[in-house]
């Protein structure tokens, strides 16, 4: 899991503006890169920026270690880098002192880890790492998402047992505008009341929450992402507020 934490040494290189796609073989191969004292040759080695010594020529190089942040996103505001007018973006609310990161020329680019609704509450990761992002939307990880859900129509005692069955084996989702159709994978889902529950999926779909609930008649009136693996939502965090992640809370998020 270590490895998730680690970065391309051609990919850090190109990111923070040392060397190009075309030039990274030729520096390593002309110049003496060092990681940790030994001699680089592959740009595919793999370092990890906050614990690993790199040098050029026997200059040490600071290279900013990436970013992750975790925010409690607030309902009415959208995962996108424009402003559509209507709504403020996510990225209006990190705090200001990485709002650089935001610039869409820089090299170390912020970008959410996936997307939640507009109306959509809670745990959002921000990052700079593409790799990170890459590996815990990747389905193969089996990523959890926990949400906890408000229900338009109370469910009876009988259906909450047909639904907690039904969810766990997985079900059929019609297709939604340009979204293709697909049988959901199981997910857990644990009932607080006859209207409220938890669901813990591990894929994510577009709309795939309401989907689901949608496909067994009932409408999400109120939605919120509570944690991704094992991490969850710092509830100290005010709506809109965010916080940088420490690295045990970034190996939770695989757990
Ligand atoms: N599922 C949804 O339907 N919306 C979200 O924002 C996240 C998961």
């Amino acid at each position: 899991m270590e490895g998730i934490f680690k970065e391309r040494l051609d990919t850090v290189f190109i990111r923070r503006g040392i060397s190009t796609h075309r030039r990274v073989r030729r520096l390593l191969q002309k110049h003496n890169v060092c990681v940790n004292g030994s001699r680089i040759l592959e740009s595919g080695f793999r370092v990890n920026l906050a614990s690993d010594a790199i040098s050029i020529d026997g200059i040490k190089k600071n290279l900013a270690p990436d970013i992750y942040i975790m925010m409690n996103k607030k309902a009415g505001t959208i995962c996108s880098t424009k402003d559509d007018g209507l709504y403020k973006t996510v990225y209006s609310f990190i705090p200001q002192k990485y709002f650089d990161y935001t610039n869409e020329n820089s090299l170390q680019k912020i970008h959410t880890v996936g997307r939640l609704d507009t109306d959509t509450e809670g745990l959002l990761i921000f990052t700079t790492n593409g790799d990170f992002s890459h590996s815990l939307a990747n389905p193969l990880f089996h990523v959890k998402k926990t949400y906890y859900v408000e229900l338009e129509k109370s469910e009876s005692e009988e259906k909450r047992k047909f639904l907690k069955e039904k969810f766990s084996e997985g079900f059929f989702i019609p297709a939604e505008k340009n979204e293709k159709e697909f049988i959901s994978r199981p997910a857990i889902l644990e009932w607080n009341r006859a209207s409220s529950c938890r669901l813990t999926i591990t894929e994510g779909k577009f709309h795939q929450v309401k989907r689901m609930f949608c496909a067994q008649g009932n409408r999400v009136v109120f939605l919120k992402r509570i944690s991704i693996g094992s991490l969850a939502l710092d509830e100290k965090l005010e709506a809109g507020d965010s916080r940088e992640l420490s690295s045990e809370e970034l190996s939770l998020l695989f757990k």
